[in-house]
């Protein structure tokens, strides 16, 4: 296994809360993919559930390299749950090409991401490696 980026994130829920209630749904439409959408609406606290998206987000931009530039946007960066609850992250167009640039002819890129919450911070810890194609 070969570490190939490693990014980090805080962020105060407060700020997410307050960008919840001046811009509600353009924000969230422009930042947050559908499946980020769906689960966080279904949480009794969906500020939390957003912010921590929202440092992911951020943290992968870092692992990437980025930052939020290049074609690396916010919503080619979700974060999925897996059926045990663990989250990764799922990219697709300008960070997805970015990811494949990074990762060595004959390995796949493996994204590990843990989140947490604890009022008013929210965190996001992501780290990418390279593994062999043959343990993928
Ligand atoms: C890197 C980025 C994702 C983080 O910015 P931030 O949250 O403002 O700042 P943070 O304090 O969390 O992180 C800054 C650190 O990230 C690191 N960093 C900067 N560019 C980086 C890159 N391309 N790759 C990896 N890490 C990077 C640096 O170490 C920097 O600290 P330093 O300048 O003191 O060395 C920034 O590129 C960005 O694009 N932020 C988007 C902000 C935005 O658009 N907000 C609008 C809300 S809708």
């Amino acid at each position: 296994m070969k570490l190939i980026g490693l990014g980090n994130d805080l962020i105060d829920i407060r700020r997410i809360e307050r960008t919840l209630e001046r811009f509600g749904d353009r924000f969230i439409n422009r930042v947050y993919t559908v499946v980020e959408i769906t689960k966080s609406e279904r949480r009794a606290n969906r500020a939390e559930s957003y912010a921590k998206r929202f440092a992911a987000k951020e943290a992968c931009s870092k692992a990437l390299g980025t930052g939020i530039r290049r074609g690396v946007h916010w919503r080619t960066m979700g974060v999925v749950n897996l059926p045990s609850g663990k989250p990764t992250m799922n990219l697709i167009d300008g960070a997805a090409v970015r990811l494949q640039e990074l990762t060595p002819p004959g390995m796949v890129a493996q994204i590990d991401l843990t989140i947490t919450d604890e009022y008013p911070l929210a965190q996001a810890i992501v780290m990418i490696s390279a593994i062999p194609e043959e343990w993928a």
